[in-house]
């Protein structure tokens, strides 16, 4: 209770969330003594949090991260729709902070291109550069047809500001269970579009051909330099039965381990989450739609697990990402949340008691991989 009384003055201090008194030290620790600060940006009301790099780099930048809006057609929901349009004026609002935005899928809810379509209308409102990855709810009802013909083809890499930049197709490199079911397109699209849909199993990966081009694409790059590698799932297992993991992590993470400053941000998870593997840090993104529950097996002790949402506010739980890269190589977060009230705080959500924390699920949906 001592705890939760420190946090809820904390919020009430600062006006945001901040980490943790544990986390920080760990952090500072990380960090050799870097300080750790809460801020808030015009009228928003964010959860902020720094993680620290260790490479040094030279311009610092910053860039937008929105996700997982989850359109349907205009006719069936305007809710969602007006959530997406209030993240988009937002990220142009500011858009003389941001060197380019990042889509990082789920635009659509069922793949339909009505959708797709119908997103790619509202992010005309950002005229900033804006680079794209698909999610599951884009992919599976025609393959990536429409999501390739508006936003090109996954993977992509640049550099930019000394920083190389990776963003990369985790969703649509799927073990094919349609075909020998006889699946049509809508019933593929509805496995997919469940969070733990049983016959879509462990869709989430990279693919043998897709980690080769990984490493080529890091081959010329210092070991000692940053990357960022943008995906819409997270690069480690956090729970496989809901696919908020890649299933082939461990091959990835042998391909990166001799990068000693890669940050992996993603989508999908619709909620802060946080983990540290080797020199890799991963950053869990909001989305705009909705917020998921956490997952029962727990989420690493690192993560700063968000509040519950008040369910009479349908902006409340979601919104989009303020990033920085700093000169002195820190990669900062900014969930832009659209909260407009902390009423109060438990140090444990749903599944994120300390006694499970970094307790990894069994490998169930291994069974339905074969090493592709
Ligand atoms: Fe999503
Ligand atoms: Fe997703």
């Amino acid at each position: 209770m001592a705890d939760n009384k420190h946090d809820r003055d904390e919020v009430k201090r600062n006006g945001v969330v901040d980490i943790t008194r544990r986390t920080f030290l760990h952090k500072s620790l990380l960090a050799g003594g870097a300080v750790a600060t809460g801020s808030s940006v015009g009228f928003f009301q964010t959860l902020s949090s720094m993680e620290v790099a260790n490479a040094a780099m030279g311009e610092s930048f910053s860039f937008a991260w929105v996700s997982d809006t989850h359109l349907y057609p205009r006719e069936l929901n305007q809710r969602f729709i007006d959530k997406a349009t209030r993240a988009f004026s937002e990220v142009q609002a500011m858009g003389d902070k941001f060197d380019f935005m990042i889509f990082g899928g789920d635009l659509a809810q069922l793949g339909d291109p009505v959708e797709i379509e119908l997103g790619a209308e509202l992010l005309k409102e950002v005229t900033i550069t804006k680079h794209f990855i698909p999610g599951e709810h884009d992919w599976y009802l025609d393959l990536g047809e429409s999501w390739n013909k508006h936003f090109g083809e996954t993977p992509w890499t640049f550099d930019h500001k000394g920083v190389r930049i990776i963003g990369v197709d985790s969703v649509g490199r799927a073990p094919d269970y349609w075909s020998a079911r006889g699946m049509t397109d809508h019933e593929r699209m509805g496995h997919m579009s469940a969070l733990d849909g049983s016959q879509a199993g462990p869709w989430s990966g990279l693919g043998k051909e897709q980690r080769e081009w990984l490493s080529s694409t890091l081959s010329d790059w210092p070991k000692d330099a940053p990357v960022i590698i943008f995906s819409h799932t997270p690069f480690w297992e956090c729970y496989a039965p809901w696919n908020f993991w890649i299933r082939d992590w461990r091959e990835v993470h042998e391909i990166i381990a001799p990068w000693q400053n890669v940050t992996n941000i993603h989508g999908h998870v619709h909620q802060p989450l946080y983990n540290e593997i080797g020199g890799m840090r991963s950053i869990g993104m909001l989305a705009t739609s909705w917020p998921w529950p956490y997952a029962p097996e727990g989420v690493p002790e690192i993560t700063k697990p968000m509040l519950r949402v008040d369910p009479g506010d349908h902006f409340d739980g979601v919104g989009w990402g303020n990033m920085n890269m700093s000169a002195e190589a820190h990669v900062d977060h900014q969930y832009m949340m659209w909260r407009e009230q902390v009423f109060g705080y438990g140090r444990a959500d749903s599944g994120t008691g300390d006694n499970v924390n970094q307790k990894l699920s069994p490998r169930i949906a291994d069974r339905g991989w074969t090493g592709d």
